[in-house]
């Protein structure tokens, strides 16, 4: 029975990966999956993530652990650095590494995402903030010593393309540090219960308007609903196995691949090899 789940699920893992390949020219129009790019710009103009340097200031304490947290990279490696921040948001983690001395540029689709960064990062010279779609290719050259890139391609509907697209900004001997969900693999009951209740709400709010969702999560949730909304409204909001995210960064030409945490999301980062063109 053991090897008959396993089999299953490495199976699924297969066939959902496929899926994503051949779906990824069509996914953000399809009826299932419309209007995730929406949610976020949503999210970071009418509720309190967008305008966090008011809202949560302390994140200014604690972003910039993260950045050396989640990268393994020490604290004086950043200042004078080129750090593309691909899929900022609304700049939390653009601002902390600007912070810690890096010469930032920051990326996304949302309006609202790029215009709070912009607004945060104003006290730093050497940030660049860009509105762009990261599923076409990016018009900056190969010359970045770190790509940093949290929580976004999963939700791009080419998680794939957008890494391709990224991953190609990485100067030989630069670093590359993505954090993907992880496909739920069963070690953790808890990982079950929790994207069964994501989809659940998923499918109870499809049909609610960005603002209605926010007010129903908020009345489930309380407190927490910044990030049951970042959550259940895009629902483009993939899944990987460590065995596709290691072969992708293998086959575009990066080592020493590392997690950084040991949590149900990958946190990776990895070295572009010196010889690699
Ligand atoms: C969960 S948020 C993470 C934001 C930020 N990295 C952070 O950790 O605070 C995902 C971000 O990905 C951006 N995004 C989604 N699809 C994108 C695309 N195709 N191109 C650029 N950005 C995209 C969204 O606009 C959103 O800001």
């Amino acid at each position: 029975m053991q090897y008959s789940i396993e089999y299953l699920s490495l199976e699924v893992s297969r066939l959902r990966s496929l899926v994503r390949y051949l779906s990824a020219d069509v996914i953000n129009n399809l009826p299932i999956t419309y209007r995730t790019r929406e949610s976020f710009d949503y999210q970071w103009r009418d509720s309190p993530d967008g305008n966090w340097t008011e809202t949560r200031p302390e994140l200014k304490l604690r972003e910039p652990n993260l950045v050396l947290e989640y990268t393994k990279l020490p604290k004086d490696w950043f200042p004078g650095k080129r750090v593309l921040d691909a899929g900022c948001g609304s700049g939390r983690f653009s601002w902390a590494m600007a912070s810690l001395g890096a010469m930032v540029y920051a990326v996304d689709q949302s309006e609202a995402g790029v215009f709070h960064t912009q607004r945060a990062c104003a006290e730093f010279r050497g940030v660049t903030v860009l509105q762009h779609d990261l599923t076409q290719p990016v018009p900056l050259e190969a010359e970045f010593d770190l790509v940093w890139s949290h929580g976004v391609l999963h939700h791009t509907g080419n998680t794939f393309g957008a890494f391709s697209n990224v991953a190609r900004l990485v100067k030989p001997g630069g670093h590359i540090f993505m954090m993907l969900y992880g496909e739920p693999t069963g070690r953790d009951p808890g990982e079950f219960a929790y994207y069964a209740e994501v989809e659940k709400l998923r499918r109870a709010t499809c049909t609610m308007s960005f603002s209605e969702r926010y007010e129903f999560l908020h009345r489930l949730k309380g407190e927490d609903v910044g990030g049951w909304f970042d959550a259940v409204s895009p629902t483009i909001n993939d899944t990987y196995s460590w065995y596709e995210i290691e072969l992708w960064l293998q086959q575009s030409g990066f080592e020493d691949i590392q997690r950084t945490i040991n949590a149900s999301s990958h946190y990776v980062i990895a070295r572009r090899r010196n010889n690699h063109s």
